[in-house]
């Protein structure tokens, strides 16, 4: 029978995959990363000037995805890390703090793209998703994808007092607080994967 221990490391490389994948979209993006951001867009920075695909506004993203990736690691190292004993493999705190420290940064540079609050014209998701287009119509992903880095950035923070509060972390409310910040985090990771391809890949603009 398979193990509880294998099917943990086997949740990490699936983790691993996923981010994979996302990093080869992120490569594909480069390009367009790379380009010099023009003075005159320096000199006239607004809400609407930083957000989307702006030559701002797509840095800013870029820059909060790999924050966002980068603060996954700790997911993995608690999936695939070495472990003497016990069942979970809980990295140090300074994987957390990493982990906290990332995601949160990676989550305000996401908002300003996302126009977030000033200029967030695509607020209402639910109003601009188009089935019949196939993935490219899922334009609304965008939307979802920054509702849900706020939620799972704010669910962070509550999480990381419910850590500090709890001293048995498996049998708290933590260990509940947790099932969601993860389920949470599966969504924003369908929502912004579907966003990504559709702007980076397809290279479509919201404008239908
Ligand atoms: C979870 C991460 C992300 C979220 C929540 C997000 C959210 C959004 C939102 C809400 C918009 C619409 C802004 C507007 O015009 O009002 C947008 C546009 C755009 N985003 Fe993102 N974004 C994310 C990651 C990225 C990344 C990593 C890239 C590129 C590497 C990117 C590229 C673009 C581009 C090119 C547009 C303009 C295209 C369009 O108008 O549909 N986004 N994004
Ligand atoms: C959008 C950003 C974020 C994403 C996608 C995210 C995702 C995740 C995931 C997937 C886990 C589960 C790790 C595992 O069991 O494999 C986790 C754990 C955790 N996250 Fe986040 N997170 C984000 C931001 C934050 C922030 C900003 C904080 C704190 C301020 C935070 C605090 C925590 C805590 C306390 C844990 C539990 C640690 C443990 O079990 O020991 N997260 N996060």
């Amino acid at each position: 029978m398979v193990g509880p221990r294998i099917l943990r490391k086997f949740s990490g490389v699936v983790v691993l995959a996923l981010l994979g994948f996302v990093i080869f979209i992120l490569t594909v993006g480069t390009p367009a990363f790379l380009i010099r951001i023009p003075t005159s867009a320096l000199l006239d920075v607004t809400a609407s000037s930083i957000k989307g695909g702006s030559p701002l506004g797509y840095k800013l993203a870029y820059m909060g995805a790999i924050l966002l990736v980068v603060s996954q690691f700790y997911s993995i190292r608690m999936r695939i890390g070495i472990h003497r004993g016990g069942l979970r493999a809980i990295p140090g705190p300074e994987w957390l703090k990493m982990h906290a420290y990332t995601g949160a940064a990676g989550a305000i540079l996401i908002q300003i793209h996302s126009g977030f609050p000033l200029a967030f014209t695509y607020s209402r998701f639910w109003e601009h998703l188009y089935p019949g287009l196939g993935l490219v119509g899922l334009i609304g992903a965008h939307s979802l994808a920054a509702w849900l880095t706020m939620i799972v950035g704010a669910s962070g923070i509550l999480g990381l007092w419910l850590h500090r509060r709890s001293k048995d972390l498996i049998g708290s409310s933590f260990k509940y607080w947790l099932r969601i910040h993860v389920a949470l985090s599966g969504a924003l990771y369908v929502a912004g994967t579907t966003h990504l391809l559709i702007a980076v890949l397809f290279k479509h603009t919201a404008a239908i």
